[in-house]
């Protein structure tokens, strides 16, 4: 049985925090699961950090739906959340047919969108047809090409004001939980404050309901770039360089592979099997 929406919203009411992390594929899901995390979220993250682009903008529903499958296989417990990609929710009809795809064909209990306003109508479209949807506001990375690399948002009094506005709309509209990403600490815990609804934080300190990091932050897969709001738990990039190097080079001196990597049969079938083989 998966996580509900019923056991976030528990864990709210007790004050106990909840990790989830992204999860791209099906190993991924696999150890994330091995963990015991409740949540994944399959973000479209997988731009930056495995497609290997600048922005999230370039990600299509059709990868937000490969990926989606993978981390569904691979996982059992967790509730899977899976990002609606740029654009795929620029209207309400829009919306329907990108979530159902993700729905139905990835496997997915619920869909992430990012902003408030003009998604309102599509958080209510979604949740009152039984889609479940976690919202996202703060620094919004499909958004980068209005917001720059301006990553802090809620500094001014009105930036302040319409976070919490937008959180409020956001709950009101259906959304199960708000992913907060970089909001200042203190304005961060007073929209959880103020909400039913569970908040995920990322770089928006501790006072959130939940916390959610990206896994290649998480897991020091990029030993050259850490983001200040990374809680690095591993350096799994440097372990992964050593092994690589010392693999290359047990080839290149011939130590690997020996014996027991290699196939075998026993010692007098495989003469018998090379004799016959040679007066064939
Ligand atoms: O795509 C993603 O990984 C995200 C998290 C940073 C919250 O949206």
């Amino acid at each position: 049985m998966r996580v509900t929406i019923g056991d976030l919203l528990e864990l709210k009411r007790r004050g106990e925090r909840f990790a989830m992390v992204t999860a791209y594929d099906y190993t991924s899901a696999r150890l994330a699961e091995r963990a015991g995390l409740p949540l994944m979220l399959v973000g479209d993250s997988v731009g930056t950090v495995v497609q290997g682009h600048d922005t999230t903008v370039p990600v299509t529903l059709d990868h937000m739906v490969y990926h989606a499958q993978m981390v569904v296989r691979g996982s059992d417990h967790a509730m899977v959340v899976g990002d609606l990609p740029f654009m795929t929710y620029a209207s309400v009809d829009d919306a329907l047919r990108s979530a159902a795809r993700l729905f139905q064909e990835a496997g997915v209990q619920a869909v992430k969108l990012e902003g408030a306003d003009e998604a309102l109508d599509v958080v209510r479209a979604l949740t009152v047809r039984g889609l479940p949807v976690m919202g996202h506001l703060g620094y919004t990375p499909q958004s980068v090409h209005t917001f720059g690399r301006q990553i802090v948002r809620g500094k001014t009094v009105s930036q302040a004001r319409k976070l919490l506005d937008d959180a409020l709309a956001l709950q009101e509209a259906g959304a199960f939980a708000i992913v907060l990403e970089c909001v200042p600490a203190p304005l961060a815990a007073r929209v959880t404050g103020n909400l039913r609804v569970p908040t995920i934080g990322i770089g928006s300190g501790p006072g959130c309901d939940g916390q959610v990091q990206v896994w290649h932050d998480l897991l020091g897969l990029f030993p050259d770039f850490v983001p200040r709001h990374a809680g690095q738990y591993a350096k799994l990039g440097d372990l992964a360089t050593e092994a690589l190097r010392a693999y290359a080079a047990e080839v290149a001196d011939g130590a690997f592979p020996c014996d027991k990597h290699s196939s075998a049969l026993p010692e007098d079938t495989m003469r018998a099997l090379l004799q016959a083989v040679e007066s064939a």
